[in-house]
């Protein structure tokens, strides 16, 4: 399956001053770990958390991005000014963006394909909502976001990309999917990418699970054949927290 890969999402939250400390924090608290590790930060913690991950294992990562090269866009950030930072991956189609951003299937896909065109790699998420699952819709909602958050997509390309599988009613809200929830969407979305291109280049692509990810239910999570990773958002903001789904990822 996929590369491990860990990837803390820090969503609004820490200052520019407190980021190099942290990253540094991270940096050595999570220095076994046999998986790759991310911090995506807000944009202006960048700087800050690239300078910190000089010289680790560390990557870092930004929350989103424009799929526009550069013009008229108030407010808006480029995957040349990320690169120029040194970051490396870029958040694509959080549930928050997509909520309260009108971000949607069309602009996810433009985004992903701008990402891949500069070389930065992008961690994609999908997830249902609780009236979805409820009404046992979970896996056709899913599969219609892969195909469209790949649409045109080549196999090398999409060999590069991440999904994250965040189920929107255990975000930041303290109630995990089973590991058997979270393996059925995970294989599931396996089972898509395998659809659309092939079984060789869905094992080579990282499926995550996110949602109430924490140090005491990551290992159980992780063990699951289809689950090559996490996004982490409240538990990324403790180093330790942080860590010990680090280190849980084998
Ligand atoms: P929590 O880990 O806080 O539930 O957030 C998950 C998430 O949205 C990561 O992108």
């Amino acid at each position: 399956m996929g590369k491990y890969i860990i990837a803390g999402n820090w969503k609004m939250n820490k200052l520019p001053s407190e980021t190099y400390d942290f990253v540094k924090e991270v940096a050595s608290a999570t220095a076994d770990a046999s998986c790759e590790v991310v911090c995506c930060t807000p944009f202006v913690c960048l700087p800050e958390a690239v300078r910190a991950a000089e010289g680790t294992h560390v990557k870092i990562g930004a929350e989103n991005l424009h799929f526009e090269d550069k013009g008229a866009f108030t407010g808006e950030v480029s995957a040349d000014m990320l690169l120029d930072l040194g970051v490396s991956y870029v958040i694509i189609g959080h549930s928050e963006r997509r909520e309260y951003f009108a971000e949607t299937d069309e602009t996810v896909n433009l985004k992903i394909k701008k990402a891949l065109s500069k070389g930065l790699l992008p961690i994609v998420c999908c997830g249902e909502t609780l009236s979805q699952r409820e009404a046992g819709i979970t896996v056709d909602f899913i599969t219609i976001q892969i195909k469209k958050a790949f649409a045109g997509i080549s196999a090398a390309d999409a060999e590069k990309v991440t999904v994250a599988y965040e189920p929107i009613w255990a975000i930041g809200t303290g109630k995990t999917a089973t590991a058997e929830q979270a393996e059925e969407v995970c294989a599931a979305i396996r089972g898509v990418l395998t659809e659309l291109y092939s079984e060789e280049t869905a094992e080579k692509i990282t499926v995550q699970y996110g949602g109430s990810m924490n140090a005491s239910n990551a290992a159980e999570l992780l063990s699951k054949k289809n689950i090559d990773g996490g996004l982490i958002g409240g538990a990324s903001l403790k180093s330790a927290d942080f860590a010990a789904i680090c280190s849980a990822a084998k």
